[in-house]
């Protein structure tokens, strides 16, 4: 199985207690102080669970998801083990207020991001020239915010896949974006002047802006399961009511 598949799960749906965890993810909850922190740590290993359960025909019992972790390279990107045996397919995972998605197939990278509007000094300082008149040449209002959004994200995507994060300038890619199809995906394409190019998806759900990033052309992402949850899924802030550390 290389071809991408995706899922989401909203932070509504997380269990109380930590028997789905792994003992080393139940500690590195343990130890995020900031409820913001935790609770979206532990809604992309959630996500990322449910993937894998869903592709190996695993159980989404809390025992079962306890024997998939979901650990970090040093350099931050995520990969999985199950029963202690490495995975074999490569995965990503984002989260965006109270959202989580887990893309799984060869050298993807997934991103996130509300459609919320952008500054214009964002949009200047983080994107190329190029990129900067796409968004202009879009009415104000949620087209220009959902440009915005959407290149952003596939920027995150790309330097996913890229394993370096933001920790590149973001403006060392370039997106280029296709209209969506009939089916809710349009096409990107990502450049940087060093990189292997990459392809990838991306489609408006609802409030959100979801893209995929890969080395490896191919085929759209497949939802693992019912599709249309995150289309209308309300954005929520639920660690507003306890901002501080415990
Ligand atoms: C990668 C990055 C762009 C994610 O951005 P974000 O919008 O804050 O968060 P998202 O919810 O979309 O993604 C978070 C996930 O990105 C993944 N990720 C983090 N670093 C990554 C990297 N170098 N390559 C690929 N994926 C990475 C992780 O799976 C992370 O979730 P997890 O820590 O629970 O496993 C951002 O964290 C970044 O630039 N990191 C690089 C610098 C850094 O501080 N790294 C810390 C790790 S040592």
């Amino acid at each position: 199985m290389t071809d991408p598949r995706w899922l989401a799960r909203g932070e509504a749906t997380l269990p109380d207690g930590t028997r789905w965890l792994a003992p080393a993810e139940a500690a590195r909850a343990a130890a995020l102080a900031y409820p913001k922190r935790r609770t979206e740590y532990l809604l992309r290993r959630w996500a990322v669970k449910h993937a894998v359960a869903a592709i190996t025909g695993r159980s989404a019992e809390p025992a079962s998801l306890a024997g998939v972790e979901v650990p970090n390279t040093p350099d931050g990107a995520p990969y999985v083990l199950v029963d202690g045996a490495p995975l074999g397919i490569d995965v990503s995972v984002t989260d965006r207020a109270g959202w989580a998605v887990c893309v799984a197939g060869r050298r993807v990278g997934c991103d996130l991001e509300l459609v919320e509007p952008r500054s214009p000094a964002f949009v200047r300082d983080f994107l190329t020239a190029a990129e900067q008149r796409f968004v202009a040449a879009r009415p104000a209002g949620d087209d220009r915010d959902a440009a915005a959004n959407l290149i952003w994200s596939a920027k995150e995507s790309a330097l996913k896949v890229l394993r370096t994060g933001l920790r590149r300038d973001t403006r060392s890619v370039a997106v280029s974006v296709g209209s969506p199809g009939e089916d809710g995906w349009g096409t990107l394409s990502v450049r940087g002047a060093e990189d292997t190019p990459m392809t990838g998806w991306w489609r408006r759900e609802g409030a959100f802006v979801l893209t995929v990033a890969t080395t490896e052309p191919g085929p759209r992402p497949v939802p693992l399961d019912r599709p249309g949850s995150l289309a209308t899924a309300t954005p929520r802030h639920s660690w507003l009511a306890r901002p501080s550390p415990r």
